[in-house]
């Protein structure tokens, strides 16, 4: 879909986008006339007070620019209790530790019934590196929550620094890391970089990619087995391993669980996709302008779960399963939720929620293009993953 056919923002939105424009315009001259893609995508998403992710747009839900699966609805977050609740009682004084937590619908959600289940983490921690997002979190979790059950709730500033036991957990938030371009150009790996034409417009640009993005790449290669084709262009996360090691090392008993959309790495670089997996979403439109209006629209790639794979286990963790959203919710309640959905006399309300499940589950719709990967220290996730397996595929 062409940019210009997007619906136009409000004079102050507008103002806002030019500003964060004219912010990575300074950063492009301040490098000497060029930032790597992955830089241009973190100061887009997270420039402090001006980034799509933290300045104030609205972001979730109908009126925003995209829906997530918790803000569908609570069957989500109440089928994440169920595949964790095991981890959750095992483990002395857990810590449920939810990376990225969007509008707090998930937080909101998970807490409800895992209060109702009598499972409730020791403690509810949130890193959020948003501070509007963070704002909105804490002030939606103490209208919604009991007192003693808000209590238990924690907002951290980086990765827990200390040894610690319970689940970790994030949906779409690898999606959101800012990602890698590269491109193959006779032979060799070259990067997109994001320069500024001679009118001062942003320009991508290929540059020589440094030592670890060609190692990356050609790691790529040896185990597709073949070398990627000429033009071929895509994406991908060097810094993966470095992250997952920063935010579940020290996880010594208990789980990691991340949702989000994906493929496993030979269909993530499959021959026709040559321009690699990036989508903006602006009020409900996915299109592939990274450059249309700043600091207004979310920008994402598509995760390589055989890349998250081999973070998680050099990262010291078992590999528990991997299974579409649909095959993971029906694995952990989903059938329970259908059966109170179906009981729900108002009919409004019961229509809502069934078309939630629909949502959630449809090949078509969030249920295929959706995945679950799972990893455990020390405990037992499997169960979690007993339908749908699609392991192999990795
Ligand atoms: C697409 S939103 C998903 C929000 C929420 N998990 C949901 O499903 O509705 C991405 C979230 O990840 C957060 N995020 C981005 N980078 C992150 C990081 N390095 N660590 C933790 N959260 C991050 C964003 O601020 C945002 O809250």
């Amino acid at each position: 879909m062409s940019a210009f056919r997007l619906p136009e923002p409000s004079a102050d939105a507008r103002q806002h986008s030019a500003r964060l424009e004219e912010f990575i315009k300074q950063a492009i001259r301040h490098e000497r006339g060029a930032i790597s893609f992955a830089r241009f995508m973190e100061l887009a998403l997270y420039a402090p007070g001006l980034g799509y992710y933290s300045a104030g747009a609205l972001k979730f839900g109908e009126a925003g620019d995209f829906i997530t699966s918790p803000e569908l609805g609570s069957v989500f977050a109440e089928c994440v209790v169920e595949a964790t609740s095991p981890v959750l009682r095992e483990v002395s004084a857990p810590m449920f530790l939810e990376l990225g937590g969007g509008s707090g619908a998930f937080a909101e959600a998970f807490l409800a019934h895992a209060d109702r289940l009598g499972v409730l983490p020791q403690c509810y921690a949130i890193l959020e590196p948003s501070a509007d997002l963070r704002q909105r979190q804490q002030a939606r979790l103490r209208a919604a929550l009991p007192p003693a059950v808000f209590a238990r709730c924690r907002w951290l500033d980086g990765p827990p620094s200390e040894e610690w036991s319970g689940v970790l957990f994030a949906n779409e938030v690898l999606d959101a890391l800012p990602t890698t371009r590269f491109v193959i150009h006779e032979g060799e790996v070259f990067e997109e970089f994001v320069s500024l034409d001679a009118e001062g417009n942003f320009l991508r640009v290929d540059q020589p990619a440094d030592a670890l993005v060609r190692g990356a790449v050609r790691n790529v290669e040896r185990r597709l087995g073949a070398p990627l084709p000429e033009g071929y262009r895509s994406e991908l996360l060097p810094q993966l391993p470095y992250w997952i090691q920063a935010v579940g090392g020290l996880l010594k008993h208990g789980a990691m669980l991340f949702v989000d959309y994906g493929y496993p790495r030979r269909e993530f670089y499959l021959p026709e996709r040559n321009d690699g997996t990036l989508v903006c979403h602006y009020r409900h439109r996915a299109h592939g302008d990274p450059f249309f209006l700043p600091g207004l629209q979310d920008i994402t790639a598509f995760v390589d779960f055989t890349a998250v794979v081999e973070a998680g286990v050099h990262a010291g963790f078992d590999f528990a399963g991997y299974c579409s959203q649909s095959s993971f919710l029906i694995a952990n309640g989903l059938p329970a939720r259908i059966a109170e959905a179906e009981a729900i006399v108002d009919e409004r309300e019961r229509h809502q929620r069934l078309n939630e499940i629909r949502k959630l589950t449809l090949p078509g719709e969030m249920g295929e293009r959706f995945q679950a990967m799972g990893f455990s220290r020390d405990v037992d996730l499997s169960a979690a993953f007993a339908f749908g397996d699609l392991s192999r595929r990795l």
